[in-house]
């Protein structure tokens, strides 16, 4: 059940998805960025037949320009979700489920950990968990440490739980996928062998700060932002170890 304090951060959350979905319609390079990163889910994806891909906190429902065949979920109801659902408590038979995406969710998590066991209870075997989340890389550290909102903070254990119960949906510790995939991934192996990780790339350099997000307008000129992204496009994929605000990683169910 609710608290009174929880319903109003739900009160708040819905608000913030119209908003996104304001500002994600008036900013051309958000629009780039997200139909190139929901275009790398789409091909990460398993083949049909598992189940449904449920993409858990939709919020706005960008998901749904994208990805065609996705049902759009979130804590917080809206009504273009079609389903209200905790990411800890799937409610689906266990072995139902075709794939999982969390654009930007995994951060939000009370417990990352609980989050994880329900997935291998819910997956099929070759379901997946694809995850696409923020990267904390050398650039992006005084980003998204000073810059944004949520911050990050790498002293918290990421195998515990990060918040109480009935927390502000929006509220997040960014350093989660960089601790879990890249940091404390052998950990995450030992605790969770029924995942095995298919991939986990690092991507987006400086072209995603420069689009401003939900919050900004763009901070440069489309045609200098465009020539950004095209410099970005020539780097080796071991340049976003350093330079990279992103990850997707994916995760096959044994
Ligand atoms: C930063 S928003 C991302 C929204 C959307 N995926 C996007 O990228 O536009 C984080 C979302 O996670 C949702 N969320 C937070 N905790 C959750 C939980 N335990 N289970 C499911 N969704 C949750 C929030 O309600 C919110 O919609």
């Amino acid at each position: 059940m609710q608290t009174q304090s929880s319903a109003s951060a739900h009160d708040r959350a819905r608000i913030r998805f119209e908003e996104h979905r304001r500002a994600f319609l008036q900013n051309e390079p958000l629009r780039k960025l997200y139909a190139e990163w929901y275009g790398r889910i789409g091909q990460s994806l398993p083949p049909a037949g598992l189940g449904p891909v449920l993409e858990l906190g939709s919020g706005p429902g960008l998901a749904a320009d994208f990805l065609p065949d996705v049902m759009l979920t979130d804590v917080v109801r809206a009504p273009w979700h079609q389903l209200s659902v905790a990411a800890e408590n799937l409610p689906f038979k266990d072995g139902a489920v075709g794939a999982v995406v969390l654009f930007d969710v995994l951060h939000h998590l009370p417990s990352p950990e609980r989050f994880f066991r329900e997935a291998m209870r819910a997956l099929s075997p070759g379901g997946r968990v694809l995850i696409c989340d923020p990267y904390i890389s050398p650039l992006s550290y005084p980003v998204f440490g000073w810059l944004h909102e949520e911050g990050f903070d790498f002293s918290v254990d990421p195998f515990e739980p990060q918040w109480p119960e009935g927390k502000d949906p929006f509220s997040g510790n960014q350093a989660v996928a960089t601790q879990l995939f890249f940091r404390k991934l052998a950990e995450f192996q030992r605790r969770f062998p029924g995942l095995q990780l298919l991939s986990r790339e690092r991507f987006a350099g400086p072209s995603y700060p420069l689009a401003g997000g939900f919050g900004r307008k763009p901070f440069v000129p489309q045609t200098v932002w465009n020539t950004f992204k095209r410099v970005e496009g020539w780097l080796p994929p071991a340049a976003f170890a350093w330079a990279g605000f992103r990850t997707l990683v994916v995760l096959e169910r044994l």
